[in-house]
C-alpha cells in the first residue's frame, strides 16, 4: 500500500463504524475508555484503516506498542512461520530453542554486564508481578517505594503500585501491597519547594529525609519501582541526577530499583531502553508493549543473583509463547537494523516541529518534553500558573482524530505523541501541521 497519509471519506465514525461502536456498548466492559469512535479494519505502516475505508495516521501505535509499524512483513512472516510450526508447548513444562534465544538475547541487550535470568509472562502487569514477587523474595522484605503518576498496570498487585489516576483504584477497595508512594522529579510540576534545588536531587531528599525517617523503615524496603520517564503519568523525563540519587539509596540501604520500561522501552526514545539515556542500570526491569510488536509477551529480567528463586515459585501457563517470542526475536532484528535510528531521528524532527507549534501557542503549550517518539506536549490554561486545560486537551485530540491523526492523551493534561518507529519526514510534518490546525479549531470552539 502507499497510503502514507490520512484520507476521510465518510463521516466519523462512518456507518459501519457506527453499528460496531453501538453493540460494543451492549456487549463489552464498559471498563474501557474510548476517546473517539476508531473501529479498526486493518492496519500498515503508520496507517490504518477503518471499517468504512477511512484511512488514518496512527501517532500514538496501540498505546506505544506497534514499534515496527502495523503488519510488518518480516513480523508477519515470523509469526506465521512459527505458528505453522507449533503455537503452545508451555515453557514452565516444556524447552524450545525460541525461549532461550530470546532469553540471551535480553541479558545481552538489558543494561548492565553481569548474568542475568529471564521470566515470561504476558503482558506488562505480568512483568511487574513477577518483578514484584521476584524482589520480595530476594530481599525477604516486604514494602515498596514508587511514584505518585505511575502507572504499571491494573492486576491487583500491580494496582498497588499504579498512582496515576483515582478512577483506576476507585471502588477495589484497600490495596494489596505495603506501597509508600512519592512525588515524581516532574521538572514542570514538583510539588514541594526545592528553592532552586535540582527536582532530581530534590525527590531523593524527599526519600531519605522524610520517608525513611517517618513513615518506612529504609531496612524494610524491597525496591523503588521506577519509570525512567514517566508514560501515562504525562511522558515525563527527570533529570540524570535522578538516577545518580538511586544508585545512591540502592548502595546506602541493600534496595532494589526496578526500571519500568513497559512503555519506554523497545526503541521509542531512539535508545533501546530509556535507561540507556542516564547511563542507569537497574536491578530489575520489566518489558512488554513493544517487545514483540502486538502479540502478548511481557518479561521481567533480573540480576541472576536476585532471579535465584526455587521451581514452582513463579510461572504461567501462556508466558512465552513461541509464536510471540518469534515476533519479538523479528522485533528485536528490526529495531537494531535502522528502527531505533529512526526513532531517533524522527523523534529530533518531530519535537523541534512541535516546539515551534509551542512558541506560536505560548498561550496553551507549557512544554514540549521528550526523547526519541516518546513525546508528549502539555496543554494548559495560562503558561504561569500552569492551570491544567483538560477541556482544551481532550478537544484537541478530537480535533485531530476528524482529520485522521490518531492522539491519545496522558497524565492529567498531556497529549502523547508516540507514533510507530517506521514514520517518515513527511509523516511527522503532517501530524505535526494537523496537531496545529487542530489546536486553532480547539480553541475556537471550547472558548
Ligand atoms: C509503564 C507501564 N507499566 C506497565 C503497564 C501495564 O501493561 P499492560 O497493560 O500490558 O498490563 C503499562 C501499560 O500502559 C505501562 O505503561
Amino acid at each position: 500500500m502507499d497510503i502514507k497519509l490520512p484520507q476521510i471519506k465518510t463521516e466519523l465514525p462512518g456507518p459501519k463504524a457506527r453499528e460496531i461502536v453501538e453493540k460494543d456498548a451492549r456487549y463489552v466492559s464498559p471498563s474501557y475508555t474510548r476517546p473517539y469512535p476508531l473501529v479498526i479494519r486493518r492496519g500498515f505502516g503508520a496507517i490504518i484503516e477503518d471499517v468504512d475505508g477511512n484511512y488514518f495516521l496512527d501517532f500514538n501505535a496501540g498505546v506505544a506498542v506497534c514499534n515496527t509499524g502495523h503488519a510488518h512483513p518480516k513480523i508477519v512472516e515470523a509469526i506465521a512461520r512459527q505458528a505453522a510450526e507449533f503455537i503452545h508447548l508451555a515453557s514452565a513444562d516444556y524447552y524450545y530453542p525460541h525461549l532461550v534465544h530470546l532469553a540471551e538475547k535480553l541479558e545481552q541487550v538489558t543494561p548492565g554486564d553481569f548474568p542475568k535470568r529471564v521470566h515470561f509472562g504476558n503482558s506488562g502487569a505480568e512483568a511487574i508481578e513477577g518483578a514484584l514477587k521476584v524482589a520480595r523474595y530476594a530481599t525477604r522484605r516486604d514494602k515498596f517505594i514508587a511514584f505518585y503518576g505511575g502507572f504499571h498496570g491494573r492486576t491487583l498487585g500491580a494496582l498497588s503500585l499504579t498512582c496515576s489516576k483515582t478512577t483506576q483504584r476507585r471502588g477495589f477497595g484497600r490495596q494489596l501491597l505495603d506501597v509508600t508512594h512519592v512525588p515524581y522529579p516532574n521538572p514542570l510540576r514538583y510539588p514541594y519547594k526545592t528553592d532552586g534545588e535540582d527536582v532530581g536531587e530534590a525527590c531523593i531528599r524527599f526519600i531519605e529525609e522524610v520517608v525513611f525517617k517517618t513513615a518506612v523503615p529504609p531496612e524494610e524496603v524491597a525496591a523503588i519501582v521506577v519509570e525512567p520517564i514517566q508514560g501515562e503519568g504525562g511522558y515525563i523525563v527527570p533529570p540524570r541526577s535522578f538516577f545518580e540519587g538511586l544508585n545512591r539509596l540502592r548502595e546506602r540501604y541493600g534496595i532494589l530499583i526496578i526500571a519500568d520500561e513497559v512503555q519506554s522501552g523497545m526503541g521509542r526514545t531512539g535508545r533501546m531502553w530509556a535507561c540507556e539515556h542516564f547511563d542507569f542500570v537497574p536491578d530489575i526491569m520489566t518489558i512488554a508493549k513493544g517487545i514483540a510488536s502486538g502479540l502478548p509477551l511481557g518479561v521481567t529480567v533480573a540480576r541472576a543473583d536476585v532471579m535465584e528463586w526455587h521451581a514452582g515459585a513463579h510461572a504461567s501457563t501462556f508466558g512465552g509463547n513461541p509464536v510471540a517470542i518469534a515476533a519479538a526475536l523479528a522485533t528485536f532484528e528490526l529495531l537494531e537494523n535502522g528502527l531505533i535510528e529512526n526513532a531517533r531521528l524522527m523523534g529530533e524532527r518531530l519535537k523541534r516541529g512541535l516546539e515551534q507549534v509551542a512558541e506560536r501557542h505560548a498561550d496553551c503549550i507549557a512544554e514540549v518534553r521528550g526523547l526519541g517518539l516518546m513525546i508528549g506536549v502539555e496543554i494548559v490554561k495560562d503558561r504561569q500558573t500552569l492551570a491544567p486545560d483538560v477541556a482544551l486537551r481532550d478537544r484537541i485530540i478530537q480535533e485531530c482524530f476528524r482529520r485522521g491523526l490518531v492522539l491519545l492523551g496522558c497524565g492529567e493534561t498531556a497529549i502523547r505523541f508516540s507514533p510507530p518507529l517506521v514514520v517518515d519526514a513527511e509523516q511527522v510534518d503532517f501530524a505535526v501541521h494537523t496537531f496545529e490546525e487542530a489546536i486553532a479549531s480547539a480553541k475556537a470552539s471550547v472558548s
